[in-house]
């Protein structure tokens, strides 16, 4: 650990996982009253992972933060927090951090999660922006993982089509090269809480027959008022870290949305004057995967090798809570 001094954040490693067990368009056919047609044309997905029974979010974000550890070259003994983002936790406690702790061997880390639905990888970055910048800490992994399909209801066919798993997972470290993290931009909106949500499982209403038989285990979502806030909230995000870094639209290079419906992200996008090829959609094969969908795209995008240095990225969520972010990450000069 060190102190005293500030730091320049960056990520120097990504990683991500995906479950190789695809869930296609047809095969929802079979399960609901749905069409490849329908889902395609209102949400832009044609199939996304679906992890198998005995694989948990912790087994899925310690795949992604291996490799996100190699591509930093740094050891898990030298990671100093682990942050987790998920909504889908292995257990409500212990924390997903602490369990990734344990299976990556990164015995000097503090670990916890956060809870900021599908902004919480852009939550997660501006913890361990705020801790590498103030020198508390060194090497913060961050992970996103996501079961979405332990709450989905595959006989609703208004979530069920929407969803999917995966991991995600960024080394912030205060030196190397990498993606500088610069400015953030977080808000919240709790009076629109009840828009999306798992009803129940926690201590309002704890696990009984009749949660179980009033399927309140499951995602809970009002589509149409949700995507309304989306489009606006992240928009509103985007626009504020813009005047925060003092970067013109003309400046950021890729832009990077949450990936929850091909039509918000159009809509949003269209709203910038980044050209299309250059807004990063990774929804039509992963479907939504919540606070690891940012994370995913983000490592699609680097693999692709296509970003220089230089360049800016936008980054912007929104999710459950409701909650929304946005920030912007530059590609290092070294
Ligand atoms: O990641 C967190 C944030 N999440 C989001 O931002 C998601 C935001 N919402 C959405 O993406 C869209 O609202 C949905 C994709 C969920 C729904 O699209 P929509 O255009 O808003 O459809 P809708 O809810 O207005 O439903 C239109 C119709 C309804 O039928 P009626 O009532 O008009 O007869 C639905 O029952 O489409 C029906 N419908 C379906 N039909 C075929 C809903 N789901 C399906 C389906 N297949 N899977």
């Amino acid at each position: 650990m060190i102190n005293n001094q500030r730091f320049t954040p960056r990520i120097t490693g990504l990683g991500a996982y995906l479950p190789e067990k695809i869930l296609s368009n047809s095969d929802l056919e079979a399960m609901v009253e749905t069409t490849d047609d329908w889902i395609v044309s209102r949400t832009g997905m044609k199939e996304r992972r679906i992890a198998h029974a005995e694989e948990f979010t912790s087994d899925m974000g310690a795949k992604a933060a291996l490799i996100a550890l190699e591509k930093a070259g740094v050891l898990a003994t030298d990671v100093d927090l682990i942050i987790c983002a998920t909504l889908t936790p292995d257990y409500t406690f212990p924390s997903t951090a602490a369990l990734l702790q344990k299976e990556l061997g990164a015995i000097n880390a503090a670990a916890f999660d956060v809870q900021a639905a599908c902004s919480g990888f852009i939550y997660g970055l501006s913890i361990a922006k705020a801790y590498v910048t103030s020198g508390i800490y060194k090497n913060i992994l961050l992970v996103a993982s996501e079961k979405l399909s332990s709450i989905v209801n595959y006989k609703d066919r208004n979530t069920c089509v929407l969803f999917g798993d995966g991991a995600c997972a960024a080394l912030i470290a205060n030196e190397g090269p990498g993606l500088v993290v610069g400015e953030t931009s977080l808000g919240a909106d709790g009076e629109q809480a009840s828009l999306l949500m798992l009803p129940a499982g926690g201590a309002r209403h704890p696990a009984s027959l009749e949660t179980v038989e009033k399927e309140m285990h499951f995602i809970f979502m009002d589509g149409k008022e949700t995507f309304k806030h989306a489009v606006r909230r992240m928009e509103a995000a985007a626009k504020e870290v813009l005047e925060k870094s003092g970067l013109k639209e003309a400046e950021i290079s890729w832009l990077i949305p949450h990936q929850a419906n091909i039509r918000i992200i159009d809509a949003m996008a269209k709203r910038f004057s980044v050209p299309d090829e250059r807004v990063y959609k990774t929804v039509h094969k992963y479907g939504n995967t919540s606070a690891s969908s940012i994370g995913i795209a983000l490592f699609d995008l680097m693999n692709e090798g296509v970003v220089n240095k230089g360049e800016h990225l936008l980054l912007v969520a929104f999710g459950a809570g409701l909650t929304w972010g946005a920030t912007i990450l530059t590609a290092t000069e070294e």
